[in-house]
């Protein structure tokens, strides 16, 4: 049990060995290239639902609902924070976010969908962020324990996405309810 100063030694002969690699060490256990093209398509996830949600801001305040307008346009604020962190998260790994707008839509795994009424719009969020959630719940079940910094962000993002699926949820019922009442 006389190992641990020996393994201190060797952690910063390692550390100091590889400097340019940054954040990432020898005792990174995922591969990175493919952590880095799964996080390039949660950035273009992020990307496309933030444009999404800029969209439906604008074209709900048209119809002049306000407060759903409201709802729209922090989820969109919230989306493009999610793509910083994982922008972030790539460029830490020594990868290249990938901001192209050629190929945008493929990379991303929900849709950019434009709509004519409140109720489609909300309607075609909440799949979104259900696709969103999915999604990035098995990339947490992938990355495991090899990259545990990768897997707190992508488990914070999933956290707002099923608080936004729950907005959505409510606010369909609330325009529904309000339908009725005509
Ligand atoms: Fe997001
Ligand atoms: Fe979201």
């Amino acid at each position: 049990m006389n190992t641990f100063k020996a393994d201190i030694e060797e952690i910063r002969r390692r550390a100091r060995e590889k400097m340019d690699e940054g954040a990432v060490t020898a005792f990174y256990q995922a591969d990175r290239e493919k952590v880095i093209g799964v996080l390039n398509e949660v950035l273009a996830t992020e990307m496309v639902c933030t444009f999404r949600y800029k969209n439906h801001y604008y074209m709900a305040k048209g119809i002049h609902s306000e407060a759903v307008a409201a709802e729209f346009l922090q989820h969109a604020q919230e989306e493009e924070q999610h793509a910083d962190l994982v922008a972030n998260r790539i460029a830490e790994l020594g990868g290249n976010p990938d901001y192209s707008p050629e190929g945008l839509a493929t990379r991303s795994h929900s849709e950019y969908v434009e709509c004519d009424s409140l109720e489609d719009m909300i309607r075609e969020d909440l799949v979104a962020e259900r696709i969103a959630v999915s999604t990035y719940s098995e990339i947490v079940r992938w990355l495991g324990n090899d990259d545990p910094t990768t897997r707190r962000i992508i488990e914070e993002i999933l956290a707002k996405e099923e608080e936004h699926a729950d907005d959505l949820a409510k606010l369909l019922v609330r325009i529904g309810a309000h339908h009725e009442g005509h």
